[in-house]
């Protein structure tokens, strides 16, 4: 099999490249290891940029985003029992904060994909790369184990497989450096029915840990809980959740929390993490099997979509106009963006979180951040407008 731009993996960063290039009149082939049902069902972001929504309309993938999405033009900061709201909308110029599930985008992206004939592969395995830095670069994979090896030619791999992908690892060590930092910090994060028990999103710092309160429908609500890593969720029954979270959310301004039957729990653990260069031969990368952010910042999605965005362009220049120059650099334009993102996203949270090797100082010093950030107008601009995102550098 032969395509222009063979692409490793269907989240957001492979699917929504698939489409920008289609709309480019570039052929593309998707080789993912998951089904269409597991893809559509993993729990994972809600908060869009102003940027990402921009570009999911202007693809044509946006009709039920604005229909069932939720526009934000600001959250709140919750400490020391009271709520500062930061006023996004006004403090970016009329920028928006856009609450729809991951993977509402995901059925948005793969039905539009299908519609208009794309190849998407479900459930590959023993996907692997080769090639990489001759002219016709190779995905091999089978369908089944004991399916017939199937390889797909290419001009090009763009590798959108995620932190624990192939792709990246095919890098040469050598020809790669990775920067990384962990966090004693995981999220345990709940679905439940009820109704919002707030207009915007509430980020919450307490001293027995970090809380955040969202949204998915007026049915249902998403909350994150700081915990432990390494925590099991059999520790968690619902009671010891309900107590914590009314805990670290207890207001002096009347604020009340709607409880409301849990259906789904999970806990994740977080990193950042950069790879650089995020290319190699002609293998590109692009979002998480690139770089990690902590999700405190609500920016991951959002940076896959930013990579796809610069990629597309260099594909569709070399296609167009036989220029490789901005293909060359679509690293170094990216990480300029990304790093900024990691800034920002690690700030948010050790701003936020409860860490256990805190002293009195450093604890001193996140209330003055905090008290910093809503206080002063400079301060909240700086906040609102990375929350927002920046804007997009081609
Ligand atoms: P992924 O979504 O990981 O997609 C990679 C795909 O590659 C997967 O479908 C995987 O099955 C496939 N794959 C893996 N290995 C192979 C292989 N060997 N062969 C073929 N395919 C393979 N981001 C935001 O912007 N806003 C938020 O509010 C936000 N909140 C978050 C909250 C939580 C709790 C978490 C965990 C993440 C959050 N994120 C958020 C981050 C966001 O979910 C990720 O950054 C985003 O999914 C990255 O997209 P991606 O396409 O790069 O990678
Ligand atoms: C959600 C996730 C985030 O990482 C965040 O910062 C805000 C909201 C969410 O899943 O709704």
């Amino acid at each position: 099999m032969r395509t222009q731009v063979g692409i490793i993996g269907a989240g957001p960063a492979g699917l929504l490249l698939s489409h920008l290039l289609y709309l480019q009149g570039i052929e593309s082939v998707i080789v993912e290891t998951r089904s269409r049902e597991e893809i559509e069902e993993t729990i994972r972001a809600g908060v869009l940029e102003q940027g990402t929504v921009d570009l999911l309309n202007a693809i044509g993938v946006g009709e039920r985003l604005n229909k069932e999405g939720h526009f934000h033009e600001g959250f709140e900061l919750l400490f020391q029992r009271k709520r500062h709201r930061i006023h996004v909308h006004e403090l970016t110029g009329g920028k928006y904060i856009t609450v729809y599930a991951q993977h509402e985008v995901l059925k948005d992206l793969i039905s539009a994909r299908l519609q208009t004939g794309g190849q998407i592969r479900f459930q590959a395995e023993q996907v692997s790369l080769h090639d990489l830095d001759s002219e016709r670069p190779k995905i091999r994979f089978r369908q089944g184990s004991d399916g017939e090896w199937q390889d797909i030619v290419c001009d090009f791999i763009a590798g959108c497989d995620g932190f624990h992908g192939p792709s990246r690892p095919s890098i040469p060590a050598a020809r790669r450096t990775e920067y990384q930092k962990l966090y004693p910090f995981g999220w345990l994060g709940i679905l439940i029915q009820a109704p919002s028990s707030a207009p915007e999103l509430i980020y919450a710092r307490h001293e027995r840990g970090f809380a955040l309160v969202s949204t998915r429908s007026p049915e249902i609500q998403r909350l994150y809980l700081q915990v432990d890593p390494r925590d099991d969720l059999a520790n968690w029954s619902d009671d010891r959740i309900w107590t914590e979270l009314h805990a670290r959310l207890e207001t002096d301004d009347g604020f009340q929390l709607i409880e409301g039957p849990i259906f789904q729990k999970n806990i994740v653990s977080m990193r950042s993490f950069v790879c650089d260069p995020m290319q190699y031969g002609r293998l590109f990368l692009a979002g998480d099997a690139a770089h990690i952010v902590p999700p405190t910042g609500a920016k991951g999605l959002n940076l896959a979509a930013a990579d796809v965005q610069v990629l597309a362009r260099g594909f569709s220049l070399y296609y167009r106009s036989n220029q490789r120059d901005y293909l060359d650099r679509y690293s170094e334009i990216c990480l300029r963006r990304v790093w900024k993102a990691e800034r920002f996203s690690r700030f948010m949270t050790t701003m936020l979180h409860r860490d256990e090797q805190h002293s009195p100082f450093d604890q001193r010093l996140q209330l003055a951040e905090l008290e910093y950030l809503t206080s002063s107008r400079a301060a909240s601009v700086s906040l609102a407008e990375n929350y927002v995102g920046l804007p997009l550098e081609f």
